[in-house]
């Protein structure tokens, strides 16, 4: 990811929170964190329910060194994103399918979650807190991140007696480096992400530090990102370290199907809804990494990825390359999803929540 210094290192922030932007390089957002002025926190009890949410002041939050969270690694998190449209008015994308998503995630690692309106009703006040970190239109959107953790003291290995629900938000760009050019990846070998009956179908916070080690030396290798195969038999597609993955063939395009190993992808799912409305064939199952060599394209899904054109993959020292740029199955989905989200065309699917 882009961890280019922050914007804000390069201008002051402004102290007049009624201004309609924050003072930013709106011009050069990566994918890094830029602090803003709230963030949300909600509590419970182990046993009770999520209630009495808050803003508060964006900072540090205050934790145990005995925490679930920090000892265990009980939490979960999720990502969503928020545009500002050009008469100022801000735009969600499926925040119902975020709270569903953490519902499980929270339900796989033994946490309570808030419910579907509360986790929105959150989402909302957050963000309109912080409305004036929100991108110009065009210029990026604002990354959002909710997050629930075992917050309560835990020495023995068990549930964490108190947990937080937290959302903070920073205005973002391009998640890649590579901006909207398109990724090499590398077919990790070595490391999985993920096996049968572990955690990889739900954003378990778990998930993502152990991908770190194979991530590093991708990059170090001048690598966009890696991409895993299954651990039984290290010959099926599952997906790259930070998205999903799609492979088109003519008019036929294919995912690998969520069977628990891999994150069902908001994103994902909704490129398929929209694949099919362009009338494409689109397929959820296996891809062998052989299959690949056939491939005309390669895409990646994820809220922070967006849809991202991989240009080459290279399998056991072999660089397979394939099609990208304009008139691209890749692109035409993508342009169609961002207009979606950024309200410049009409949402006949209700996926766009205007707050
Ligand atoms: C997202 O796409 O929102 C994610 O959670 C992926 C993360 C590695 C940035």
């Amino acid at each position: 990811a882009s961890t280019a210094s922050s914007p804000l290192k390069q201008a002051c922030v402004s102290t007049n929170r009624d201004d309609e932007f924050a003072n930013l390089d709106w011009d050069n957002l990566g994918f890094g964190m830029v602090p803003t002025d709230y963030m949300y926190i909600m509590k419970c009890s182990k046993g009770e329910s999520f209630e009495h949410g808050q803003l508060s002041n964006f900072g540090n939050i205050e934790l145990s060194p005995a925490s679930g969270v920090l000892n265990y690694g009980q939490g979960a998190y999720e990502g969503t994103k928020a545009y500002k449209k050009e008469d100022g008015r801000l735009l969600l994308f499926r925040p119902d399918q975020n709270a569903i998503r953490l519902k499980n995630s929270a339900e796989r690692m033994c946490m309570p979650s808030p419910s579907i309106d509360q986790f929105v009703d959150a989402l909302k006040q957050t963000v309109l807190a912080n409305k004036r970190w929100v991108p110009p239109p065009g210029k990026g959107s604002l990354y959002i991140r909710p997050l629930i953790m075992g917050s309560g003291e835990i020495l023995g290995l068990g549930a964490a007696p108190e947990y937080t629900f937290l959302i903070y938000v920073s205005p973002v760009g391009n998640y890649f480096k590579e901006g909207l050019a398109p990724l090499n990846l590398y077919v990790e070998e070595e490391f999985d992400r993920a096996s049968r009956g572990g955690t990889g179908g739900v954003k378990s916070i778990t998930n993502y530090a152990p991908g770190l080690k194979a991530l590093t030396r991708a990059k170090n290798r001048g690598f966009s990102d890696v991409l895993y195969l299954d651990s039984t038999n290290k010959k099926n597609l599952e997906e790259v370290s930070s998205c999903n993955i799609f492979v088109v063939k003519g008019n036929a395009i294919s995912t690998p199907a969520t069977n628990g190993t891999i994150l069902a992808g908001i994103t994902r799912k909704s490129i398929i809804d929209i694949a099919r409305d362009h009338g494409y064939q689109v397929e959820e199952g296996t891809i062998t990494v052989d299959e690949l060599i056939h491939a005309d394209e390669v895409f990646c899904t994820g809220t922070a990825v967006g849809v991202a054109p991989v240009g080459s993959i290279t399998y056991q020292g072999t660089r397979m390359e394939f099609k990208t740029g304009a008139q691209t199955v890749s692109q035409q989905l993508y342009f169609t999803l961002e207009a979606i989200k950024k309200g410049l065309i009409e949402d006949k699917k209700g996926w766009i929540v205007e707050i």
